[in-house]
């Protein structure tokens, strides 16, 4: 069971991810920590980082629903952020897939380069939002 346990942390949780999870284990030594966080001690912590560029497939993206983002990579290298938030009634929207981000509730869909409606009944297109590519690392600005 531990062994099993163990496994499943180490390949489950990023590199960033473990050091969280032993720092918070380890309760007030922050020397570990000290040396890797931002100078202005806020970006890593009060969740700027919305998701790695490894999370998110060329020709696909996904979907963060808490903070209202769909991020999309339409070609390699390119990502792009749009509100997930439907034109049409407001359904978040569900997926991405062939370059297209979908709507469950009434089947839209948008272009997932610029947000432009591919697919009504939505006719508006959804609004596009500032992202920081970093790295590995995608910020929300
Ligand atoms: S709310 Fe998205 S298609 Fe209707």
């Amino acid at each position: 069971m531990t062994d099993s346990t163990r496994r499943a942390v180490i390949f489950s949780a990023g590199g960033a991810g473990l050091a969280a999870v032993l720092s918070a284990c380890s309760g007030g030594d922050s020397t570990a920590t000290s040396e890797a966080a931002p100078a202005d001690g806020q970006a890593a912590a009060g969740g700027g980082e919305i998701a790695k560029t490894s999370d998110i497939p060329v020709g696909g993206g996904k979907v963060f629903k808490d903070q209202d983002v769909v991020v999309t990579q339409p070609e390699a290298g390119t990502f792009k952020a749009f509100s997930a938030t439907c034109t049409h009634k407001s359904c978040p929207v569900g997926s991405v897939a062939n370059n297209e981000i979908i709507c469950p509730c009434h089947g839209s869909r948008f272009s997932a380069k610029d947000g432009s409606v591919t697919n009504p009944p939505a006719n508006k297109p959804l609004a596009e939002k500032k992202i920081t590519v970093s790295g590995d690392s995608i910020t929300l600005a």
